[in-house]
């Protein structure tokens, strides 16, 4: 097992301990303040709710979690050492010597400065090659994003390891080839931010109106295109070069307060405080959190159906998560019903009665249908060469509660294999809890007449491989059963 030792547990020391955690590393964390545990619980609570189900793949067992008031107890060995202590340099250079002193020299140390170049945080340090930038977004357990800011101290084998580890906690490491003070992001938040300032105190606009100025409009293309690629198409048939002429000249025109920045006096927090009080004050802050990740998966999972920016971050991780998974036909035992579908129910899953809603007990039975299929050889190329299966009909019985972040899984039992026909009794499980089950009847096609046909003789020949091992299986309890006319 792999371990990552977290130097600050706040916000954003939180959000890492949870994306390392879920994803199977150990976790060792360091923070001096004794609410760390109580936060850290908290924002552990929400990543596990959120993080696991945007996975369309079971995400390893968890690691363990571990919490010392020694920090070189708690880097002594760690393979990652993520410092996110407050936003100081003094502080987070005497950090770095303790860490030092302590840490085996091949880990990397990252950090999650907003702000500080990593050549201001190598400078008198033991080691300088050792540290990196590693500037992550809060939801630190959701968001992709990293920005990772070297200096030719760092070697590129480190560089090359430390963008590997990100990669398989499921992060998207950005690499920021030349250091600069706030890195990319940042800076452009700043702007948005100065200029959000000069809306409120020139009483031009509300908090909450500038927040519906984003939420409704730029801030949803931002989120699939960014910037460039976004203007590339508003640009029409003559893309970018006639969108800058159009534009350009109003760079010159007073539409932004460009570096000015209003001072913070006692009046224009009250100002900022107050209205967004009036806008958002009757959540709690962990109900704003909630909100925020619900939306949030929400949005990456519509991404992940385009295969796009983080979404198809996301489907590159399920792809290496893949392979350990789920079994085949020669992994699987046979005799048993088959393991078809393991995951964790995702927030977008979920309903007004706070538990898995029906239509995605359909989805995942579905799910665990297609890979029966791919198991008994109708995979992709199959289905592309003109055979396939299609469902003529489908029984679900629920029979007990599920929830956001539960690990279920789907066992699939064969009742019927043979020339066109497949019968197949999916069984829902959470841990020894029988969720559901699901019972398809299915007939194989040519998709060019779009009539059944009789399958290839190597799925034919792997349904009775199956149908012979599972022979001994007693018939499922509530196969062939229908809603009953009340008496
Ligand atoms: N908040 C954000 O949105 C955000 C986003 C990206 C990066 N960051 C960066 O992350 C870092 C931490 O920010 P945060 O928002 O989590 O702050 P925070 O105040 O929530 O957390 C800082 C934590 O560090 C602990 N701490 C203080 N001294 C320490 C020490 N000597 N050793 C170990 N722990 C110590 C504190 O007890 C606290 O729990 C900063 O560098 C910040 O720039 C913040």
């Amino acid at each position: 097992m792999t371990t990552a030792a977290i130097i600050g547990g706040g916000v954003i020391g939180g959000g890492w301990a949870a994306r390392f955690l879920l994803n199977g590393w150990d976790v060792r964390v360091f923070d001096p303040d004794p609410q760390a545990e109580r936060k850290i619980g908290e924002v552990l609570a929400n990543a596990r709710r959120s993080l696991p189900g945007l996975s369309d793949m079971p995400l390893p067992p968890e690691g363990k979690l571990s919490f010392h008031t020694d920090l070189a107890e708690a880097v002594a060995g760690a393979a990652w050492i993520q410092e996110s202590v407050p936003e100081r340099l003094d502080l987070k250079l005497k950090v770095y010597r303790s860490i030092q002193e302590a840490c085996d020299p091949d880990a990397i140390l990252g950090s999650s400065t907003s702000g500080f170049k990593p050549s201001e945080l190598q400078e008198g340090a033991l080691r300088p090659g050792q540290i990196v930038v590693t500037h992550p977004f809060n939801p630190v357990y959701l968001l992709p994003l990293i920005e990772l800011v070297t200096t030719p101290e760092n070697s590129p084998e480190m560089i090359a390891r430390a963008k590997e580890i990100m990669r398989g906690l499921g992060q998207f490491p950005l690499h920021v080839r030349k250091e600069i003070d706030a890195h990319i992001a940042d800076r452009f938040l700043e702007a948005v931010w100065r200029e959000a300032l000069w809306l409120v105190k020139d009483g031009i606009a509300t908090t909450e109106e500038i927040d519906e100025a984003i939420r409704m409009g730029f801030g949803i293309r931002w989120a699939q295109m960014g910037l460039f690629e976004t203007y590339r198409v508003a640009g029409g048939e003559a893309g970018m070069k006639h969108f800058m002429a159009q534009f350009g000249p109003c760079l010159s025109w007073p539409w932004t307060k460009l570096m000015d920045v209003p001072e913070f006096t006692d009046e224009l927090v009250d100002l900022i405080a107050g209205q967004s009080d009036a806008q958002s004050g009757h959540h709690t802050i962990r109900e704003l959190e909630r909100i925020r990740d619900n939306n949030l998966v929400g949005m990456m999972r519509a991404l992940k159906a385009q295969n796009w920016g983080a979404g198809a971050v996301l489907n590159t991780h399920d792809a290496a998560l893949k392979p350990r998974a789920l079994p085949d036909l020669e992994t699987a035992d046979l005799s048993q019903p088959i393991l078809t579908l393991s995951r964790a129910v995702p927030l977008d899953w979920t309903d007004y009665n706070g538990h898995m809603t029906e239509s995605k007990y359909l989805e995942a039975f579905a799910n665990s249908t297609d890979r029966f299929m791919e198991i008994i050889g109708c995979d992709a190329d199959y289905i592309a060469n003109g055979g396939s299966y299609f469902t003529a009909e489908t029984h679900i019985r629920h029979l007990d509660e599920t929830h956001a972040g539960a690990r279920i899984r789907v066992e699939t039992q064969m009742l019927l294999g043979q020339g066109k026909k497949l019968h197949l009794f999916h069984r829902m499980y959470e841990g020894d809890t029988l969720l559901a089950t699901g019972e398809s009847f299915l007939l194989h096609v040519s998709l060019e007449t779009r009539k059944p046909c009789a399958p290839s003789s190597e799925i034919e020949a792997a349904m009775a491989r199956i149908a012979e091992a599972q022979a001994g299986l007693p018939y499922p309890e509530g196969a062939g059963s229908a809603i009953r006319k009340p008496a």
